[in-house]
């Protein structure tokens, strides 16, 4: 059993004074900062806030630190150190991914994108057509959000080079089985690009063992500060042209992430392993590999989250007054709930807030998702969302206050 006093130690913001008595529900906009993290950043800032790589002792630490950031992670996602990068936000990452298929992909060529998708991982690619790449559209069941993959097959022929999809969207939150999607699109020929920001949180997960080509999230929703980690493998991140500086191209992390990284930020990236580890040890779950201690520290998380997640769903679907967007079992989705109304989600989360309660409410990007779904893009959702840190009593609290609300 996941023990929530011990996690929440490791995350400053609950002693804050300021923060106190509120309970956090805007999780997927960007979660709080674990202890290592912030510690790392003062650190740096402090200590080692020169250009890193440079034979002096502070640069030589600041380099480590970065490179010590990349490798962890990429132990955690099971690829090399060198298929890991970092860039200033997923939404960048993508744009400079696109820029790379543009070059590479003739006319006549295909993708696929969908409209589950928050726009990052979908209006980049959907540019392409720009250039004479056909953009097909993999669509969401407009009840349920549910993006079915037997509808994928009739998408796929030896013209697609790419299949975008979201590991979870952030409005439906029905977790997408990313292994079974990549087989098929690599049986047809094509590569995938996953946008995993809304899942990534719940467990970073096992990317190598997903298959992904690229498998995209934002740490700053991952307990770590602002930035956006992308895997590029192998094959695909040395076939695409190089986005970097020509005399980079060698280095696949330099090869799609073309500005000066944000030293400081990239190396407290590290710290965001030092809490799954921590975390790990605490529960005597640390595995032999670190990608094994990745999966056990997900699962855990997992099983919390599924537990306090329930009850909110069957809320939800008790009230007429509102649409749950995506599943209602607790095992298939993300606890990322958003709640369709007949008034603005964000007049909902404003009176949430005058309950102690942090929501957000709107499109969330997530714009083409909403409207294949038929919700009414101008008043959006109340999106309710939280992660391992969340409580039980913030659960009962949330309920007590959509009681109020709804
Ligand atoms: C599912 C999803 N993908 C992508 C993004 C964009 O991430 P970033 O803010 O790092 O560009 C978000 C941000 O809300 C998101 O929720």
């Amino acid at each position: 059993m996941l023990d929530v006093d011990f996690v929440r130690s490791q995350f400053p913001a609950f002693a804050e004074q300021s923060l106190k008595g509120q309970a956090f529900f805007e999780n997927a906009g960007g979660s709080y900062t674990c202890a290592p993290v912030i510690d790392r950043l003062t650190r740096f800032y402090r200590e080692r806030k020169v250009q890193p790589y440079a034979p002096y002792r502070a640069s030589d630490l600041a380099g480590a630190e970065m490179d010590e950031a990349r490798a962890r992670l990429a132990g955690f996602m099971g690829v090399a150190t060198d298929e890991v990068s970092f860039g200033p936000s997923t939404t960048q990452n993508t744009y400079v991914l696109a820029q790379a298929f543009r070059q590479w992909m003739d006319p006549g060529d295909a993708i696929i994108v969908t409209n589950q998708d928050h726009e990052a991982n979908s209006g980049p690619w959907r540019r392409l057509a720009e250039d004479g790449i056909e953009v097909r559209e993999w669509r969401v069941d407009p009840e349920t959000g549910h993006l079915d993959p037997e509808d994928l097959n009739a998408l796929l022929d030896d013209r697609v080079r790419l299949v975008c999809f979201p590991h979870c969207s952030n409005v439906v939150g029905e977790i997408n089985p990313v292994a079974k999607i990549t087989a098929r699109a690599h049986a047809a020929g094509a590569f995938v690009c996953v946008d995993g920001v809304s899942y990534a949180p719940h467990g970073i997960p096992d990317v190598g063992g997903l298959g992904a080509d690229i498998y995209l999230f934002s740490a700053y929703k991952t307990y770590g500060p602002h930035q956006g980690i992308m895997v590029m493998r192998r094959n695909l991140g040395e076939m695409l042209p190089n986005q970097g500086h020509y005399f980079n191209a060698d280095s696949l992390y330099k090869r799609f992430t073309p500005a000066g990284p944000d030293h400081a930020q990239v190396a407290a990236c590290a710290g965001m392993v030092d809490y799954f580890e921590a975390f790990a040890a605490h529960h005597g779950v640390m595995g032999e590999t670190p990608v094994a201690t990745g999966v056990a520290v997900h699962d855990a998380i997992r099983s919390h989250e599924i537990k306090l997640l329930q009850p909110i769903l069957d809320f939800a679907k008790t009230r007429n007054s509102v649409r749950l967007l995506g599943p209602a079992e607790a095992e298939n989705r993300a606890p990322t709930v958003a709640l369709a109304a007949n008034v603005p989600g964000e007049a909902l989360a404003a009176q949430l807030a005058e309950h102690d309660v942090m929501a957000g409410g709107g499109d969330f990007y997530a714009v083409r998702a909403l409207s294949g779904m038929g919700v009414d893009e101008a008043r959006g959702v109340l999106r309710v969302s939280f992660v391992h840190y969340t409580t039980e009593d913030e659960v009962q609290k949330l309920l007590t206050a959509l009681d109020a609300v709804l």
